[in-house]
């Protein structure tokens, strides 16, 4: 017996915490902040930009810096046609978050700085991701539709570009301001279930790329990123805003989990629901948006009465992405495309942290079992 067998796991590493962060504290209360900053001083006030800079600088930029920073994206959002030759090879039938996985992880083959690990060169390939990762959805999409990809234009800011690539459609003031606000509500989390696994990665000192991958396989299930396409699944079955009680008790009364709800950490509202909440609301002279908002508050009111739960990012981001035309199977490549801010950050702080994460398992299986040839098994 090589580790220690005394019984102590921690189901779920509940309440573990795994290292130190300065990068965001997820508060129980329900508030979030960014590097010190409440995230409901930063949206509406702020640019996804700065986000981005802030998170893995550790300061807000300056109007200088932020110039400079917004120019290393605009430069860094043109994708090796390699990588966009291969989106375009990709199979009509593969998910298009399996398709963001194995791009990251191809981009990684195309790195200027591969082999340099400098901190000079971990922001630059942290800037590179951030500019890439929304650049491969916005291709993916625009392939699957069969239409070109709009080049990004100089003076828009990163979210806004994203967005007009990705629909090929100029953003009105309106949208431009919901991505922004979309994309710093999605920036980082604390240590959460895609951000924990990049961590792993980066802590084994792999490269950023690999660390990415990592998280976005993280990403991709149902009871992470995944949930915000599960919850529109379900508002696309509730097709009437009476059908909704009948619904909803009959998952609770199968103990189903209602997808958009509850939160490892938050024993009170997500903060960011309220944000998410506020966009849909923006749209709800939309007769669409004004029908899955209806449903969406009878099914906050009925959770929380038999289950004492509240919404999460997922539940409200969801009507927000349909309301701005995101298609369902997009809604986790636009978490990834924000998350990825966050999870370059982690990934520079854990290089610095410079520590193995590596748990041990509590083994309770036999020992010393009789070996039996294979002719006489
Ligand atoms: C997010 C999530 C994985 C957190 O899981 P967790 O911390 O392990 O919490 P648990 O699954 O142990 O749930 C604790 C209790 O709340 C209930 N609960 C939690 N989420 C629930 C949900 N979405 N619907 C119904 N009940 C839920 C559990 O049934 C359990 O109740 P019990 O004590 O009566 O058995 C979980 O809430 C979930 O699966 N939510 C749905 C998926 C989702 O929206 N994910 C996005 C997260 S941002």
């Amino acid at each position: 017996m090589s580790e220690d067998n005394e019984k102590s796991v921690v189901r779920g590493l509940r309440d573990v915490a795994a290292a130190e962060t300065k990068i965001s504290y997820v508060d129980p209360a329900g508030f979030l902040y960014y590097l010190g900053y409440n995230i409901d001083d930063l949206v509406g006030s702020t640019m996804y930009t700065e986000i981005a800079y802030l998170l893995i600088h550790k300061k807000l930029p300056n109007k200088q810096e932020l110039t400079e920073f917004s120019n290393q994206l605009y430069h860094e959002m043109y994708l090796p046609k390699e990588i966009v030759q291969s989106i375009q090879a990709t199979p009509e039938s593969a998910p298009p978050m399996a398709v963001l996985r194995t791009e990251v992880s191809h981009l990684g083959e195309f790195d200027p700085d591969e082999g340099d690990f400098s901190q000079a060169a971990n922001l630059r390939r942290a800037t590179r991701l951030i500019a890439r990762v929304p650049m491969i959805v916005a291709t993916l999409h625009r392939t699957r539709q069969n239409l070109p990809i709009p080049k990004p234009k100089k003076e828009y800011a990163f979210s806004k570009n994203f967005l007009y690539m990705f629909k090929g459609v100029v953003p009105d003031e309106k949208e431009a301001s919901v991505i922004h606000r979309f994309m710093i509500l999605h920036a980082d989390h604390g240590f959460n279930a895609s951000t924990f696994a990049a961590r792993v990665t980066a802590s084994t000192n792999s490269d950023m790329y690999s660390a990415v991958t990592s998280a976005i396989g993280t990403l991709k299930g149902p009871l992470h990123g995944g949930a915000s396409e599960k919850v529109m699944d379900m508002l696309d079955e509730i097709n009437l805003e009476e059908e909704v009680e009948e619904y909803i008790q009959g998952l609770l009364d199968e103990k189903k989990k209602i997808m958009g709800f509850g939160h490892r950490v938050y024993k009170a509202q997500d903060p960011r629901t309220k944000h998410l909440r506020g966009i849909v609301e923006d749209y709800c002279h939309r007769e669409r948006s004004q029908g899955l908002y209806n449903r969406c508050m009878k099914i906050e009111q009925l959770v929380y009465q038999r289950k004492q739960i509240y919404p999460n990012v997922d539940f409200y981001a969801a009507v927000a992405m349909d309301a701005l035309g995101v298609p369902k199977d997009f809604y986790p490549l636009f978490f990834a495309s924000a998350r990825v801010s966050g999870w370059v950050a982690h990934v520079i702080e854990q290089y610095e942290d410079a520590v193995l994460l590596r748990p041990k398992g509590e083994y309770i299986g036999d020992f010393n079992r009789p070996f039996v040839p294979i002719e006489k098994r």
